[in-house]
């Protein structure tokens, strides 16, 4: 049986450190309201001029690729998940495609948001275990900085996000002990307007109703952009904190539940969990809601912030780093985000 491992992994932290001090310059809002509310004590954002979401995760890419022992021209497939993408269009696969000099393989870009990651890597699975490519690369990467509201208007939101990056190389193997044994993807769009972004897009107000009613109907239905949705802020993301909060620590337990049962396993065999690094307190609920030990969970929000589709990578890669995770070792990832979208990915090292 074909199984796809994991056989390379690597992650791209940018250099300039921000921490909830310096946020307080620009917004009202204090270390200790976000360390409470979120854990979060610094983030990292990417240069704003030499670095792209694109570029970040090439980085990641090239450190995922040369440790699985290959070049990027032995990669036969590419998927790319971000929601902070360098263009509107084209995605950011192909720029990676460009940017690392590979053949002219196929390059998918997916829009699922801080699910996006283990979306990517279900597809990527699909495609080793059915033999249609040997080596493909996923990659998570956010350049959130670039389009944050930093007045505190934006503050429920800013305080959370950072940059980042992380990428693997999936590839084949008949090992028993080792691959993704299997992924579960899940959506409920009754909620899509609850954490999104608006603008730009082509909705005219169709689903959205909040605060556009009083909108020039010409201009905001015939623009992607326009100057009264940039004075309403339409341009940034919006978030009902407490709606994601309550929905997120149902549906992680679920959607993990459902990962381990399908494998006729259970909570205690996990060595390590990683969930998507939305809020240290969501991540707290859910190892507390499975009964799993300190141990048993790796958390890097504090240092990083919620990197959207880069958290898992860039949890699994530093948890590889720090010897937490070996050979053969049960590993369950799981998501929730924007859409809402949630899933999950059990495997063995
Ligand atoms: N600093 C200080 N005060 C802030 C603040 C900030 N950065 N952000 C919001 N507040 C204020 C609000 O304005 C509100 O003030 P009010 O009571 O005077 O109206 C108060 O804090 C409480 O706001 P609320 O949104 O109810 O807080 P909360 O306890 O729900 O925490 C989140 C807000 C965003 C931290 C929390 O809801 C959350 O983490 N939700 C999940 C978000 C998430 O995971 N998103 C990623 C999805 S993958």
């Amino acid at each position: 049986m074909i199984r796809s491992k994991i056989a390379g992994i690597g992650m791209y932290i940018p250099d300039k450190l921000v921490t909830n001090n310096d946020l307080s310059k620009m917004m009202d809002t204090t270390d200790e309201w976000i360390q409470e509310r979120t854990g979060i004590r610094e983030r990292y954002y990417a240069d704003r001029k030499a670095e792209t979401t694109a570029t970040m995760g090439m980085e990641a890419a090239r450190v995922a690729i040369q440790r699985a022992g290959l070049t990027p021209q032995d990669i036969d497939f590419l998927i790319f998940a971000t929601l902070s993408p360098d263009y509107y269009f084209p995605g950011c696969g192909v720029l990676v495609q460009r940017g690392l000099q590979m053949k002219e393989i196929g390059a998918l870009d997916i829009r699922n948001q801080c699910s996006g990651f283990v979306y990517a890597l279900s597809v990527a699975d699909q495609y080793v275990k059915t033999g249609t490519y040997k080596n493909i690369l996923v990659i998570g990467s956010e350049k959130h900085s670039f389009g944050l509201d930093f007045s505190t208007r934006g503050r429920n939101i800013s305080v959370i996000f950072g940059d980042g990056a992380g990428a693997v190389v999936l590839q084949p193997t008949e090992k028993e002990d080792q691959g993704i044994l299997s992924t579960h993807l899940h959506s409920d769009g009754e909620s899509a307007e609850l954490l999104a972004m608006y603008n730009p897009g082509t909705h005219a107000n169709h689903w959205v109703d909040r605060e556009l009613a009083d909108f020039d109907e010409a201009e905001n239905g015939q623009m992607f952009m326009s100057h009264a949705m940039i004075d309403k802020a339409q341009n940034f993301p919006f978030m009902d904190g407490p709606a994601v909060f309550k929905k997120a620590v149902v549906k992680f337990p679920e959607v993990i539940m459902e990962a381990l049962t399908a494998n006729g396993l259970v909570a205690s065999d996990l060595r390590l969990l990683i969930t998507h690094q939305a809020n240290l307190r969501i991540s707290q609920y859910v190892q507390h809601m499975m009964n799993l030990r300190d141990d048993q969970v790796h958390n890097n929000i504090q240092k990083y912030g919620n990197t959207t589709a880069a958290s898992v990578p860039i949890a699994l890669c530093e948890a590889w780093e720090e010897g937490k995770i070996k050979r053969g070792d049960l590993i369950c990832l799981a998501v929730f985000g924007s859409g809402f979208t949630w899933g999950s990915a059990l495997l063995r090292w």
